[in-house]
């Protein structure tokens, strides 16, 4: 059988496949329905310093092809998330990566200062790119994105992983100044930002107007984010965009991403992620390819 393990950052992931935030919960509720221990990571919903409430209903709406969202980071807040999930996480067995975002840099800062303290984090994801806010979104702010990244990893002591908008004009570059901030890894990318109208009603889908799509059609234009910047970063990439396949992770594990996370595909039924592990290791036998790593970023060599 080939070998599917990576090293991502340091983080031991005995295969590519993580959840993608916000569409697992924190992780644990999930325990009864499928094997998580088979996962790669859990890559929990993202935690603030205090408790959020989110955006009105409704934030949530399906369309052709994806969903769309405005959840606006609901969430219980860092001292709540560390009581309880965090610790039936710690009893899963499986790396816990955990999303974390704020309004200002010091609020991120806080935030993380008190997850590192904690057992059984093995990374944190820093979401810069949450589109449904009132604010713009944080990896739009270069200066503020960087004081985050600098501020989190001064306390941090595991590996940070920055998630940035595919909303930008240059990916690479974005990915680039994450990088050089001193992010070990980047996530690519967060939701687009979208909205959608029913005709029906002559109203928003959504309470908040403007959403976030994530789904299979976004996935060609996250596999081209993953590609670009894959040439120009040494840090490595988490893929992310409409996985609902085998087939389709390794898409993106061959424009380079050492490893992918899958949201809405799971949100669907969370069985799909064991699905999309299993469909990674027929493929890779099927081509006959040792390891995942021997492939990653191989369409990077055609030019
Ligand atoms: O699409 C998203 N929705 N991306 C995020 O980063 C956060 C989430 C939300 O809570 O709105």
């Amino acid at each position: 059988t080939p070998d599917l393990n990576v090293n991502f950052a340091g983080i031991k992931l005995k295969n590519p496949v993580l959840t993608a935030s916000g569409t697992f919960g924190y992780g644990y509720e999930l325990a009864d329905l499928i094997p998580l221990k088979r996962l790669g990571g859990i890559v929990t919903k993202t935690i603030t310093l205090e408790p959020r409430a989110g955006n009105l209903q409704p934030r949530i709406a399906e369309v052709a092809s994806g969903i769309l969202n405005s959840i606006g980071l609901q969430n219980i807040g860092v001292k709540a998330f560390i009581k309880e999930p965090l610790e039936k996480l710690n009893k899963l067995g499986v790396p816990v990566i955990v999303s974390v975002a704020g309004a200002a840099a010091d609020e991120y800062v806080k935030t993380v200062r008190i997850l590192s303290g904690q057992n059984g984090v093995s990374a944190i994801e820093l979401n810069l790119s949450c589109p449904n806010l009132k604010k713009k979104i944080v990896c739009h702010d270069l200066s503020l994105m960087r004081d985050v990244i600098r501020g989190v990893k001064k306390v941090s002591g595991i590996p940070v992983i920055a998630k940035l908008s595919p909303l930008v004009t240059d990916i690479s570059e974005l990915a680039l100044a994450a990088q050089n901030a001193g992010a070990d890894g980047v996530t690519l990318a967060n939701t687009y930002p979208a909205m959608a109208v029913d005709v029906r009603t002559f109203k928003p889908k959504l309470s908040t107007v403007k959403g976030g799509m994530s789904g299979a059609c976004v996935k060609p234009m996250s596999v081209r984010c993953v590609y670009d910047a894959y040439r120009d970063i040494k840090i490595p990439i988490v893929g992310c965009g409409g996985i609902m396949t085998g087939e389709d992770a390794v898409e993106f594990i061959l424009a380079g991403a050492a490893a992918v996370s899958v949201g809405s595909s799971s949100l669907v039924s969370p069985g799909n992620l064991i699905a999309i592990i299993d469909g990674i290791e027929n493929i890779l036998k099927s081509k006959d390819v040792k390891s995942v790593k021997e492939i990653t970023g191989i369409i990077n060599e055609i030019r």
